[in-house]
């Protein structure tokens, strides 16, 4: 006989919410009738309601983004590279948390296109915060006044809101808190640092710190309410890629030259023959040399001012001209360079070792050249983003993303080049990329950089990749194969704004494709001439040529011809039409990858 097993007898389940919490005890049990699972304390009830909530997120939002393009701006301006390196990390982290805040505000009925702008009072402290005369003071600024005091009304919002119905802004801030802590505990350290312990730097950083905090507090704090600003023009790519020397409220105008290299790419060309072959004292190359003498050494001492006073008929130069580097580097003009290279046959101190013709000789060279030239990329990206505040939001976004990627291009090559016995400042440095670029508009430089330069690397790097691979240097090989799959969407960047600021326009694209090309090859013609003329005329003096500006396709061998790569170039967003022509180009040889 079988026994029957009698059935669990059904217990009648108290109705249970969404959230699992059981519900016949109302108000008086929030907790879970499940003994093991931690009971919900939360109770419903905050200090803010909807409007406030959207109101304080769209602050933070503002002072975040404010920052970043701050951090931006400043990274041509800190000669430290370390600083660099982390700096160029925290412009990306706040995109990102700008990015999160938004989102949010969109949840909290504010309009994707809504008035973001501080009131006067507020803007007045993000303003000043540009005003530093060093970088100490400038991240005194950042790292002890403004990043505390948003992480403070984060964390009061995190507390004081609604915890059940406003919880998705609970969810939002609380990483970002979390990150700005660390990001804060970074930039104490490098303020002492930078301060070394000298009491008059010490006690000058904290005038600079108690400044900002008047201002702010006169403001009546980050989310403080206060008089709006008055309105400004609509959004269109000729508003947009005006510089902030040209935005209403600039402290002074810009030169006829600046003004003029701020517009189209037809107005360039009639305007601009300075720059082109007939030239024979390119401007850039004067200023440059002028820049060198000047080089900084330490974020200790005054930065170049934003707002410089015009020199002559040339009108203003760029407010940045150099990307700054430590003491390290010995940043020289582009002959100088190459008669070093040669000369320090001979020198043989300890740190510098003779330059010659082996692999692992010519993988340093290379390495050393694009730790340097990578970071060109980041500071310029970091220029691009602060320089045209009124260029959309994804821009912004898509630039912090070049700066975080080149700087980590920089990094990499850095810790490659120490693996490969090497350090920074073996070999001498030049203005390079970023001197060139900077000279020119939002326009050209997104051109030259990501149209041109980035472009014409995607293959170069993957044979670069290859030979490293080939040479049984596989660490150096996967650093080749990411910095191009990072580079693929860099050039979608190029591709996405350069055509937003044409209008889409082919013809218009065509123009400034071609005379970025002309202007180019004058400029490396003069460089090349000055170089050759520097190694004694016929230019063999010195088989070790510089690697001047760092083409990643330097130590590729150069006997087969380079396939150019048809999956990075769709990814880099263009056309089958644009493709075939690039191939084209390029010798006819597609690879496919
Ligand atoms: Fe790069
Ligand atoms: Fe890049």
């Amino acid at each position: 006989m079988v026994a029957t097993r009698p059935e669990p007898a059904v217990v009648d389940a108290p109705a249970t919410n969404a959230e699992g919490h059981g519900q016949w005890n109302g108000a008086r049990r929030l907790g879970p009738h499940l003994a093991p699972v931690v009971p919900d304390t939360r109770r419903l009830g905050g200090a803010f309601d909807v409007k406030e909530a959207g109101r304080r997120m769209v602050r933070y939002e503002t002072v975040t983004f404010h920052v970043m393009r701050l951090l931006g701006g400043w990274l041509a301006k800190i000669p430290e590279f370390e600083l660099k390196f982390e700096i160029g990390r925290h412009v990306w982290q706040d995109a990102q948390a700008a990015g999160a805040l938004r989102q949010r505000t969109s949840e909290l009925r504010v309009p994707a296109d809504a008035d973001r702008r501080a009131p006067v009072e507020v803007q007045r402290f993000l303003e000043a915060l540009d005003e530093a005369a060093t970088p100490l003071q400038f991240l005194v600024g950042i790292y002890r006044v403004a990043k505390p005091r948003l992480a403070s009304a984060m964390q009061y919002h995190v507390v004081a809101t609604d915890q059940v119905c406003d919880a998705p802004t609970v969810r939002t801030l609380k990483p970002l808190v979390a990150e700005l802590g660390e990001q804060i505990r970074w930039g104490e350290a490098a303020v002492e640092a930078l301060i070394g312990g000298e009491p008059a730097r010490a006690a000058a950083a904290a005038a600079w710190q108690r400044q900002m905090e008047e201002i702010l507090a006169t403001a009546g704090g980050i989310v403080a309410t206060g008089t709006p600003q008055p309105p400004e023009a609509p959004l269109t790519p000729e508003v947009a890629m005006r510089s902030i020397a040209e935005l209403p409220g600039a402290k002074m105008p810009r030169s006829e030259r600046l003004v003029v290299a701020a517009r189209d790419a037809r107005f360039y060309i009639d305007m601009s023959p300075r720059v082109l072959p007939e030239d024979d004292e390119p401007p850039e190359l004067l200023e440059l040399e002028e820049a060198l003498a000047n080089v900084r050494r330490s974020s200790g001492e005054p930065a170049e001012p934003e707002q410089r006073p015009v020199e002559g008929e040339r009108g203003l130069p760029p407010p940045v001209r150099l990307g700054q580097r430590d003491d390290r580097f010995a940043m020289v003009h582009p002959a100088e360079q190459a008669r070093r290279m040669v000369l320090r046959t001979a020198d043989s101190s300890p740190g510098h070792p003779t330059p010659g013709d082996d692999w692992l000789e010519k993988s340093r060279r290379l390495m050393h050249a694009m730790m340097d030239n990578e970071m060109h990329a980041a500071e310029l990206s970091g220029r691009n983003m602060y320089e045209f505040p009124r260029m959309p939001w994804q821009f912004h976004l898509d630039m912090a993303r070049v700066v975080w990627d080149e700087i980590r291009h920089s990094e990499e090559t850095y810790k490659h080049l120490v693996d490969l016995g090497g350090s920074p400042g073996m070999y001498p440095i030049v203005p390079g990329n970023f001197g060139y670029r900077i000279q020119l508009d939002l326009l050209h430089r997104l051109q030259d950089l990501h149209r041109r330069g980035e472009l014409g690397g995607l293959s170069g790097l993957l044979k670069s990749r290859n030979t490293f691979r080939e040479m049984g240097d596989e660490t150096g090989a996967v650093m080749f194969d990411f910095i191009q799959a990072d580079e693929t969407r860099h050039v979608l960047f190029g591709n996405r704004w350069v055509k937003w600021l044409l209008h889409d326009d082919p013809e218009k694209l065509r123009a400034l494709t071609e005379e970025n090309e002309a202007m180019r090859k004058a400029h490396d013609g003069k460089i090349a001439a000055l170089v050759k003329e520097a190694l004694g005329g016929d230019g063999k003096a010195g088989e070790p040529k510089p690697a001047a500006n760092g083409a990643a396709a330097g130590a590729a061998k150069k006997d087969d011809p380079t396939p150019v790569n048809v999956i990075s170039l769709k990814i880099a967003g263009f056309t089958d039409e644009e493709i075939a022509e690039l191939v084209q180009k390029g010798g006819g040889n597609a690879a496919l990858e």
